[in-house]
């Protein structure tokens, strides 16, 4: 009898429920086997939990390992810290993965772009050290660790030699935040000297953008702290066809939780408008994750083949099908 998994499913707010059911719907047909542990977070349990994060799904993905997320909106400026970065934090999900690449048959202004950024998950200004001086000032602490810098570049340069990749840029601004952005640096420089057969190269961050926009094909894998790998994983985005089509994973010592790029993309939710690909593509990421090689090749082929065919899109990639027709086309395929 084949292996039957017990996975975290948090459907999410805005567009999550659509896509991660498209995504489920597409992994289910598959073959591989899985229980889902469906759990809901965000926007519509803050009456009844008085959180958007609830224990239930803290004990649900503990005991689980595996989750498949949808996006969970945070309010600006105010009200309840971000759900996806308290994650990253308690599960100490250090490594945020998000391979950015172009298919045929998706419009974009490049051809052969094919990295992965390696975003730190974990601290910088993210770790939402910050308080007001009064009502004059707000100050916000950018924290860089020495271990957590080693631990993501190492990760990194296991990833490039892993996928065969050639080179590991690190991104940084270290000519102005010279102690944190430096230390970040230092640490990548340390590490990069126990993977001789990998290039190491280290880039400015603005430097980057443009860079980025030039010429992405001379990219191969990113290591950024944690605020530019968010903006440069949404520029990566736009270089291959937006938001619609990358995925993501947050990895861990023990657990992995994947969800794309994107947010709740409030503006089309409930209109079936949304491309599920890039949530399909996070569950491709979860199914080599957990080693089912197999189902993962079957479903990366049927996208590449209704990609290519090009008349089934939905309206991100100039098409006009529905988030779950697109689905569907992508199981006929499989
Ligand atoms: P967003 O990614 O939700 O949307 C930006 C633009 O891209 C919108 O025009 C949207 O319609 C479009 N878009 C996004 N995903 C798409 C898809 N699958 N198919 C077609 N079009 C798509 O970013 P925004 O508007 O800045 O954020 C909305 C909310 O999501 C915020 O509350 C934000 O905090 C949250 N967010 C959550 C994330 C997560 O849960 N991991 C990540 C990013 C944002």
């Amino acid at each position: 009898m084949s292996k039957e998994y017990q996975i975290t499913l948090i459907p999410g707010d805005g567009i999550g429920p659509e896509v991660t059911d498209a995504a489920r719907r597409v992994i289910e047909a598959s073959g591989v086997k899985i229980n889902w542990d469906i759990v809901e977070a965000g926007e519509k349990v803050m009456e009844e939990y008085n959180t958007p994060l609830p224990d239930y799904v803290l004990e649900s993905i503990s005991k689980n390992k595996i989750a498949l997320k949808g996006p969970i909106t945070t309010p600006v400026g105010k009200g309840f810290r971000s759900v996806n970065v308290a994650l990253r934090q308690k599960f100490n999900l250090y490594a945020n993965v998000r391979p950015v690449k172009t298919y045929p048959g998706i419009k974009s202004r490049y051809t052969d772009v094919d990295f992965v950024i390696i975003r730190e998950n974990t601290e910088d200004l993210y770790a939402g050290i910050e308080h007001k001086i009064g009502d004059y000032a707000a100050e916000s602490i950018k924290l860089i660790t020495r271990p957590a810098s080693e631990r993501i570049a190492k990760f990194a340069f296991e990833l490039a030699k892993n996928e065969g990749r050639k080179k590991v840029t690190a991104v940084h601004k270290a000519n102005i935040m010279k102690f944190s952005d430096g230390l970040f640096l230092e640490s990548a420089r340390k590490v990069s000297e126990s993977y001789k057969d990998v290039e190491f190269e280290d880039v400015i961050v603005d430097a980057m953008s443009m860079k980025l926009v030039q010429n992405p094909e001379r990219y191969d894998v990113l290591v950024l702290p944690n605020l530019y790998g968010d903006i440069i994983s949404d520029m990566g985005a736009g270089l291959v066809g937006g938001l619609g089509v990358v995925p993501g994973a947050n990895i861990g010592e023990d657990i992995a939780v994947f969800e794309s790029v994107h947010g709740s993309a409030p503006d089309i939710a409930g209109k079936g408008l949304a491309n599920p690909l890039a949530t399909i593509l996070s569950g491709v990421m979860m199914l080599k994750h957990i080693g089912e090689m197999d189902a993962a090749s079957r479903i990366d082929a049927a996208v590449e083949k209704v990609l290519q065919e090009g008349n089934k899109l939905t309206s991100d990639l100039g098409g006009s099908v529905s988030t779950s027709d697109f689905a569907d086309e992508i199981i006929k395929n499989l």
